[in-house]
């Protein structure tokens, strides 16, 4: 899919975005980048079954490859991303032109008569959900902790399933993701968080653990194989939450 990217034009366009550098936003930490396995991505969507409106939302989406593949494995009422440096989120908005320009081609090929699909065809592929052509994308360059961004998911008026590939992202001293959690205490009540490689905090932080403190619940924690993992086991978890009241 990024064979037919155009890296030039990418980083022309991100020369016209101001630098999160530049004005404190950012620092190394959290910036180091990694791509979750397509496979994984692949077995935790099928098990998990989102609906088809729901939105998919990754939390720091790199050059867009998860929000992307994931809009090719099933239907979702839109697909996007979050990404703090220019450069990866321009590469990701260059994707997903191509992307859409192949779906469109194949939208044109599949309704041609020469098709080989047939009406009541039971092969595997009327099995499985299908993508959607028209998914709505939307790739966002900013701060995932921000408040802009948080209130992007809040409006969504559908489910939603927020990804983050959180290895290298801020931890608190239990090595949980406090700052994250606290970002998305206000996401609606049913929202799936999966984070992959650290748990989210079991509160926000100032709120003491109580009834009306809102929460996520952990659904499942899934093992899966990730090359990019050093060592021989060479495998990640993604934890999956789900936000209570
Ligand atoms: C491990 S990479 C994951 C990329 C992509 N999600 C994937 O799995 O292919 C983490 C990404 O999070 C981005 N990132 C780190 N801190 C961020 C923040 N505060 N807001 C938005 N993105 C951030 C990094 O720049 C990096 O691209």
């Amino acid at each position: 899919m990024y064979d037919n990217v155009d890296y030039v034009a990418a980083l022309d366009a991100a020369d016209e975005l101001p630098s999160p550098f530049d004005d404190g936003t950012a620092d190394d930490e959290g910036t180091t980048y990694g791509e979750f396995p397509f496979s994984f991505l692949a077995a935790l969507l099928e098990e998990l079954n989102p609906p088809a409106d729901a939105y998919f939302m990754d939390l720091g989406s790199g050059r867009g490859q998860i929000a992307l593949a994931a809009s090719q494995l099933r239907p979702w009422g839109g697909c996007g991303g979050v990404e703090l440096l220019p450069e990866l989120h321009c590469i990701a908005v260059e994707a997903q032109r191509v992307v859409s320009s192949q779906m469109v081609d194949q939208n044109f090929k599949t309704t041609q008569p020469n098709s080989q699909s047939r009406v009541g065809d039971s092969s595997d592929a009327s099995k499985h959900p299908s993508p959607t052509s028209n998914c709505d994308f939307s790739f966002k360059v900013g701060d995932m902790y921000s408040t802009s961004s948080i209130e992007a998911l809040t409006d969504k008026d559908c489910p939603l399933v927020v990804f983050a590939y959180a290895t290298c992202l801020e931890v608190n001293t239990k090595g949980e993701l406090q700052k994250l959690t606290d970002a998305l205490a206000y996401v609606p009540t049913g929202t799936t968080v999966i984070t992959v490689n650290r748990p989210l905090a079991s509160h926000p932080s100032g709120c003491s653990s109580g009834a009306d403190s809102p929460s996520f619940v952990l659904v499942r924690a899934v093992k899966g194989p990730n090359p990019e993992i050093n060592g021989h086991e060479q495998h990640s978890t993604a934890f999956v939450w789900r936000k209570e009241v």
